[in-house]
């Protein structure tokens, strides 16, 4: 999806243009001759592997990435044994951080073997200065770092790093442009996500992204809509919004609207048969919201509501401003008025200071609620989080105790709940033939769980009525029928 350009009109003799987005396009032709010239010499065509970590986010950005290599020329490739590789990093916990590091080792034996192979790091782990330092400092075969304000830049950056000697490193502290109408490759034909916002002003006082995504930024609604409008005449059923809070989206637009006001213009786009968004802030989930979600069919039965803790206590120290009491009137009230709502959320175990009764203060919620499923996250320190440097940080063993307790019990009544419809028929949207199952397909149900029928791959981008037949635990198995 982007500007038709013809990459071989552009001349690559002059100076590249500064103004966005003609500078990378200029680039990408740049790219293209450095292409053909890799392949006269080399006799194949330089290909690439990006490997995403993290988030929707993240998902959606190296789709953008992916679109960039693919329009300047290069071939995708499955594993990392290829000339241009490119991880898409995540640092929400440290455990993303650290499967970086250890793939890395991996990537050095590689680089050994091909002497073409060029490294590049991107995303929220690269906006932190002790992550790139560690790189400079231990990994110095790594061959391009980037961060998450400037990934559009990618053409330009692969052609600096291809044509010049030493690590290329190019971070920024804060973008407020961001550049859109570049190319993408979406994963699936049939569904795509689109950023609506970017950053997050809520400093959780445990979460890191405020610090690598920047301050909330939200797209102009036009802008949006004609994404959309785009992605239906090329054939996308199914949207998701993007954004880390984006019940807040639109707040501060110079003509200010609201995200149910958007979701209801989403709606009316033709083609567009299904609306879902990510992430919902409990604090800022308006009556609005509630009743456009209610009145548009397009929209999703599925909410996404971090609860994180259930101790009101805890919940003020993590600076979430809501207590328990607001988020179970919250899920009350949804559940009124949408009595079908899947409910889904994120629980972080063992925040500093949280005691044995802060923690039955979560499970107690839990089972209140009655979720359809639950991440549940380790609590991990973040340097220059407040929170990193609170006291009583809970010691490893009770945490562990604590996780799988809660994990038991989230997984005991998500069993019970996600097969409440065994016997129903649905909407399917069809995803991909079975792997496991040959004449078999699957698809995703309006909330979101996977569907296994009979059926061929010209069913793949379709919505299609399916009676669900068997209730497996956490899919359905069945059957194609016609409509209730
Ligand atoms: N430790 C553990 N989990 C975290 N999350 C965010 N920061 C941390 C952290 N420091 C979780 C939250 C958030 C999800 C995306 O990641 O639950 O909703
Ligand atoms: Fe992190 Fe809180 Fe912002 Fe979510 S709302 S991205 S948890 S700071």
């Amino acid at each position: 999806m982007h500007n038709k350009i013809d990459l071989d009109k552009i001349d690559i003799n002059v100076k590249p243009p500064t103004e966005e987005p003609a500078r990378q396009y200029y680039f990408m032709a740049k790219c293209r001759e450095w292409v053909r010239e890799f392949e006269q010499k080399n006799g194949h065509c330089p290909c690439f592997f990006i490997q995403t970590f993290g988030c929707q986010m993240n998902a959606h950005d190296s789709e953008k990435l992916r679109g960039i290599l693919l329009q300047a020329g290069l071939t995708e490739e499955k594993s990392e044994a290829c000339d241009f590789v490119l991880y898409n990093t995540c640092t929400v916990r440290d455990n993303a951080n650290q499967k970086v590091y250890g793939h890395l080792g991996y990537l050095q034996t590689l680089k050994k073997k091909n002497p073409h192979m060029k490294i590049a790091l991107c995303g929220c782990m690269m906006q932190e200065n002790t992550a790139v330092e560690r790189i400079r400092k231990s990994y110095p075969f790594v061959d391009l770092i980037f961060g998450t304000h400037n990934i559009f830049k990618l053409a330009e950056l692969f052609y600096v790093c291809q044509t010049s000697g030493p690590m290329v490193v190019d971070v920024w502290e804060s973008g407020d442009a961001a550049v859109e109408k570049l190319p993408s490759r979406r994963k699936y034909a049939f569904k795509s996500g689109i950023n609506i916002m970017y950053g997050c002003n809520n400093f959780c006082s445990y979460c890191i992204v405020p610090y690598v995504r920047g301050r909330e930024r939200s797209r102009e609604p036009e802008e949006i809509l004609s994404e959309i409008r785009a992605l239906a005449c090329d054939g996308v059923k199914e949207i998701m919004l993007l954004g880390q809070n984006v019940n807040s989206y639109g707040k501060t637009l110079k003509n200010p609207v609201s995200f149910a006001w958007l979701l209801r213009q989403a709606a009316q786009v033709a083609g567009i048969e299904r609306i879902r968004f990510m992430t919902s802030h409990p604090k800022d989930l308006s009556d609005e919201l509630i009743e456009a979600m209610r009145d548009c069919p397009k929209v999703c039965r599925h909410l996404h509501l971090p609860l994180q803790s259930g101790s009101s206590r805890i919940l003020k120290i993590m600076n979430r401003r809501y207590t328990k009491e607001q988020y179970l009137e919250l899920v009350g009230k949804i559940r009124q008025a949408i009595p079908d709502i899947s409910l889904t959320t994120d629980i972080i175990v063992g925040f500093p200071g949280e005691t044995e009764e802060d923690f039955l203060e979560t499970l107690d919620v839990v089972e209140k609620v009655r979720y359809d499923s639950a991440f549940t996250f380790v609590y991990s320190k973040r340097a220059g989080t407040p929170a990193a440097v609170m006291e009583n940080q809970v010691p490893e063993a009770v945490v562990k105790e604590r996780f799988d307790r809660l994990l038991r019990q989230v997984q005991q009544i998500a069993s019970q709940v996600c097969m409440r419809d065994a016997g129903a028929i649905q909407q399917v949207l069809v995803e991909c033939e079975n792997d496991h199952q040959k004449g078999y397909v699957s698809g995703r149900l309006g909330n979101n769980l996977l569907v296994h029928f009979p059926g061929e791959a010209s069913l793949i981008g379709k919505l299609v009525s399916v009676k669900l037949t068997e209730a497996k635990g956490f899919y359905y198995i069945g059957r194609m029928t016609e409509k209730d």
